[in-house]
């Protein structure tokens, strides 16, 4: 086991609570010797003499042989990424924004340089969903992986369900107790889990999906019709990030409200948890369940990670290595409610086949089937059109 001597960049919600987390555990062998910060005046909980806002001490040090980057900036975290594996430093991210959108180049990059790049806590929060897809389901038996992968999502709709509250209510209270990232429509628009769901696809399956190629939409424009409309049919409203095989081999995904039942694993993740099912060939479903979010429990999936570089662990990609990763169709038929205003808003939407149509005096529905490339098609118009699309 190799001593570790971190060099932190970002002492935010999830930095100050890897602080802590890595003083009270007893076992890891780190030495954290700088926190890198760009914001001099930001008011912080921790005061720690650690502080530098020099961006360069930590890459020059040679004595630091791990770089944990937990900062907000997408770009920068990129940038910071590459210059540390560069140096030979091993490296620790939980940005997946930036992880979703250069994945393939850092696998090289890690290739090339021989050091670990771990990413656990940037899925998840605190359940170890990326090793366990790497390690025990390491074989082509994957059918699809199902999961409420944003906390912040999954809080405001458990207030709007189990609470009554307002939306505006419950997204406040989720920014307040630090779930929500600095611009929230990250999390209510569906892209937070987007990002996670391209991690996750390219360790469960090998295939790396641009996350532009991919449906998705949030909750943010859910209203009280829609909450009656599912709990008349008992049913909840989660924001489902899903990939799956199809009958052809191939894989499909999505982002997107979901109605659903009792039966379903995720029914009864509720709050700031996260839940992911993973269905298999012969092992049928499994369910993988803990905090998504929070200083807490995302500081101590940080922290696995840099233990696991203490036994020179690695993500090996054995999908990509080992199999031929599915290629990304969105050539399949999916269950969806819409819920509009307006006759030419409905126009915009594809319909294969109408299951049931409403129409009330001011807002309707319409229940059927829609080809995925077809609201593919129209996903940048939907933001701003007074709809909801959720899948039945
Ligand atoms: N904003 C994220 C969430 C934090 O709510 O899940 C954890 O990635």
């Amino acid at each position: 086991m190799k001593k570790l001597n971190i060099g932190l960049y970002g002492f935010g919600v999830v930095g100050q609570g890897l602080y802590t987390v890595l003083q009270k555990s007893k076992t890891v062998d780190a030495t954290l010797s700088a926190i890198c910060v760009r914001d001099k005046n930001k008011k912080r909980e921790i005061e720690s003499p650690l502080l530098t806002f020099d961006r360069q001490k930590i890459l020059n040090d040679p004595a630091v042989n791990v770089v944990v980057e937990l900062i907000d900036d997408a770009d920068d975290a990129y940038h910071l990424v590459k210059e540390a594996l560069k140096k030979g430093k091993n490296v620790v991210s939980g940005n997946k924004k930036m992880l979703a959108a250069h994945l393939e180049e850092l696998i090289n990059l890690q290739e090339e340089t021989g050091k670990s790049l771990l990413y656990d806590a940037s899925a998840c929060g605190s359940i170890p969903i990326i090793r366990n897809l790497e390690e025990y389901y390491d074989n082509d038996l994957l059918k699809s992986i199902t999961g409420i992968l944003n906390g912040s999502s999954n809080y405001i709709l458990t207030q709007i369900f189990q609470e009554d509250k307002d939306y505006a209510t419950a997204l406040k209270e989720a920014q307040a107790l630090g779930f929500a990232e600095s611009n929230p429509d990250f999390d209510v628009q569906g892209y937070d889990a987007l990002y996670k769901l391209v991690i996750i696809t390219a360790h469960a399956f090998g295939t790396i999906v641009p996350h532009g190629d991919i449906f998705r939409f949030g909750i943010n424009k859910i209203n009280n019709f829609d909450v009656r409309f599912a709990k008349e049919k008992g049913l909840k409203i989660k924001l489902v990030a899903k990939v799956m095989k199809t009958e052809n081999g191939n894989i499909s995904l999505f982002v997107a409200p979901q109605f659903v039942s009792k039966e379903n694993y995720i029914y009864n993740v509720e709050e700031e948890y996260n839940g992911v099912v993973i269905e298999g060939e012969f092992y049928d479903k499994q369910f993988m369940f803990g905090k998504g979010a929070g200083a807490f429990p995302t500081g101590s999936a940080v922290l696995s990670d840099i233990t696991a570089i203490s036994y020179q662990y690695k993500y090996e990609y054995k999908k990509q290595k080992f199999f031929t990763p599915p290629v990304h169709t969105q050539d399949i038929l999916l269950p969806v409610y819409l819920r509009y205003d307006h006759e030419k808003d409905l126009q915009l939407f594809d319909f294969e086949e109408i299951t049931e149509k409403y129409e009330g005096s001011g807002t309707h529905y319409i229940t059927g089937k829609i080809l995925l490339k077809n609201l593919l098609k129209i996903n940048g118009e939907l933001g701003n059109l007074p709809v909801f699309v959720g899948i039945l």
